[in-house]
């Protein structure tokens, strides 16, 4: 896969708690509901506050493959953005096209409110069970798609909370060299 020079000169790969980064949004591994849950999902509302859960209340759910934007509150990330990534059940049900979705709809909106930096969790890749590999693959691949249209993003990070995480990231990026 060989990416547009200038988008991997965008691109980082980080070992952070997404809830501490001072970036314009950051990424919500979430489910259908918008109401909380583990992994991601749940430090983030810790670390928010409950105005995230009382906002997150009037967005009617998310569908798989959907993203939707709240503010921060007591983040230090003005927005975050919520999508519902795909349960791995094999490989045959979808769920590359509805990770890349995932991807392309946060840049979406990303784009739609001129933000300039990003950062995403590993969608999927913990309770949901998605390959870290493959899905690291898909998320450097569309976002890199994405920034190739002249985006004005100038920062996204993909944040690796475990070691297999940061290790199928840094694989996709000497492959893309
Ligand atoms: N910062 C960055 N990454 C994190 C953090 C954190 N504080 N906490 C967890 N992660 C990582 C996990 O290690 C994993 O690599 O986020 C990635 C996504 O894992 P999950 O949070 O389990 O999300 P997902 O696999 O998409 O499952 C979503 O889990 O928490 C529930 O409500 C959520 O039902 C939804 C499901």
């Amino acid at each position: 896969m060989s990416l547009p020079a200038d988008t991997f000169g965008r691109i980082s790969i980080i070992e952070a708690d997404i809830t501490t980064l001072d970036v314009d949004a950051i990424v919500n591994a979430a489910n259908n509901s918008l109401l909380g849950g583990g992994g991601v999902d749940g430090a983030i509302h810790r670390a928010a506050g409950p105005a995230l859960l009382a906002e997150c209340r009037t967005l009617d759910g998310c569908e798989t493959g959907d993203a939707k934007i709240t503010k921060g509150y007591n983040l230090p990330a003005r927005w975050v953005i919520h999508t519902v990534g795909p349960v791995w059940s094999g490989g045959r049900n979808g769920e590359e096209v509805a990770l890349r979705s995932c991807y392309r709809r946060c840049m979406e909106l990303v784009e739609k409110y001129k933000l300039r930096s990003v950062a995403f969790p590993a969608i999927s890749t913990g309770v949901y069970g998605y390959p870290s590999a493959p899905a690291a693959a898909i998320a450097v691949e569309t976002v890199s798609e994405c920034l190739s249209h002249s985006s004005p993003v100038e920062s996204v990070f993909f944040v690796c909370f475990n070691s297999r995480t940061r290790e199928a990231y840094n694989a996709v990026l000497q492959a893309s060299h």
